[in-house]
């Protein structure tokens, strides 16, 4: 059975990628800091698959802690997870974005170079394409300077694991996520977010519940055909299979190049105000919203061109954007 660590792996995404993990018979180790996750995931995840992971309360900052873990731990695969992720935080905050982000990943690359480990999934971003000039976007798309610390990241990310793969004969796979929402069918897990949500399903689904009075739309003078912005709205049990397919095709030495990097998104993009009504029809709940200016440093629209994906990793979606929501509410419901 193939050990497979993954950081961050009590999070939004990286909880559902363990469980998609356990449920393809791979064994699990967890690292996880808390810092935006909760303990108790841990048990729903056992509660799903009826099987425990490891887990390990560790701070990726601290390099003699990701020695000591290594030096204990055989790893035959890493998903590497464990990152900041909010993008006004990142302008407010770039050096703890860059310490956190960068800081960790370099400290797993360097354990992978002198422990001979291979296998890495790295959770990238369709921000690195910035306002594509072409859509849908596809991964020749050019990448374009980041709009925030956060998406420097993600990046230099890129940058720094392709130089090693070069140098060191590592093989990895950069998933760029266009926009992960919805929960576990079972609405045992599912994003939870600290404090006031930043990202519009959250902030839907807390509206409806009454959490927050009301949604704002940022701009509806887009160049978009109801003038608010367009996202590819994936459902986060289908991105968190895109994981698996990565995974194995790593370990089964199906991978073209040393480096690879896929999108992963449904290929549909859906405005704003279709995710308004798309959810009031599903839920069958009234949203009380506004529209308000433009959120500095949006784009337009972006979604994704799959074809690479569904062909080389033998991915595609499987769930619809109703199904997404309505998961999404459940989740909400259940808190
Ligand atoms: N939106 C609102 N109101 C809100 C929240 C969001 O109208 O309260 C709008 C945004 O303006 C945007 C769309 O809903 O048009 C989606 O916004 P999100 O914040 O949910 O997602 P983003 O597309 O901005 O963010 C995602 C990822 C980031 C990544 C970014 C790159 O969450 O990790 O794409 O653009 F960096």
């Amino acid at each position: 059975m193939k050990k497979i660590l993954v950081t961050g792996g009590l999070g939004f995404i990286g909880s559902h990628t363990v469980v998609e993990l356990l449920n393809a018979n791979f064994d699990v180790v967890i690292i996880d800091d808390l810092s935006n996750s909760k303990i108790e995931v841990l048990d729903s995840i056992q509660e799903i698959t009826g099987k425990k992971p490891d887990f390990f309360n560790i701070d990726l900052r601290v390099k003699e802690k990701v020695n000591h873990f290594f030096s204990e731990n055989h790893i035959d695969g890493i998903i590497h997870f464990a990152a900041f992720k909010a993008v006004g935080e990142s302008v407010q905050k770039p050096l703890d974005y860059y310490e956190n982000n960068i800081g960790s990943l370099v400290y797993l690359l360097q354990e992978m170079r002198d422990r001979k480990l291979d296998n890495f999934i790295f959770s990238s971003s369709c921000t690195v394409y910035g306002q594509a000039d072409e859509l849908p976007i596809t991964e020749n798309a050019p990448i374009k300077p980041a709009e925030s610390p956060y998406g420097n990241t993600k990046q230099i990310g890129e940058e720094i694991i392709k130089d090693t793969c070069k140098a060191n004969g590592l093989n990895a796979i950069a998933l760029r996520y266009f926009n992960p929402i919805g929960a576990h069918d079972t609405a045992k897990i599912g994003e939870l977010p600290l404090g006031v949500p930043q990202n519009l399903i959250p902030y839907v689904t807390q509206t409806a519940a009454g959490i927050r009075e009301q949604l704002s739309i940022f701009g509806d003078d887009y160049d978009t055909p109801d003038g608010t912005a367009i996202r590819d709205y994936i459902h986060v049990v289908d991105l968190a299979k895109a994981h698996i397919a990565a995974l194995q095709r790593l370990i089964e030495k199906k991978n073209d190049t040393n480096f690879e990097f896929f999108n992963v998104g449904t290929g549909k993009g859906s405005s704003v105000l279709e995710i308004v009504k798309a959810f009031e029809n599903t839920t069958q709940q009234n949203l009380n919203y506004k529209i308000v200016g433009r959120r500095e440093g949006d784009v337009t629209a972006a979604y994704a061109d799959t074809t690479i994906a569904n062909e080389q990793l033998g991915w595609k979606t499987e769930k619809t954007l109703e199904e997404a929501l309505l998961s999404a509410w459940k989740w909400q419901e259940k808190q």
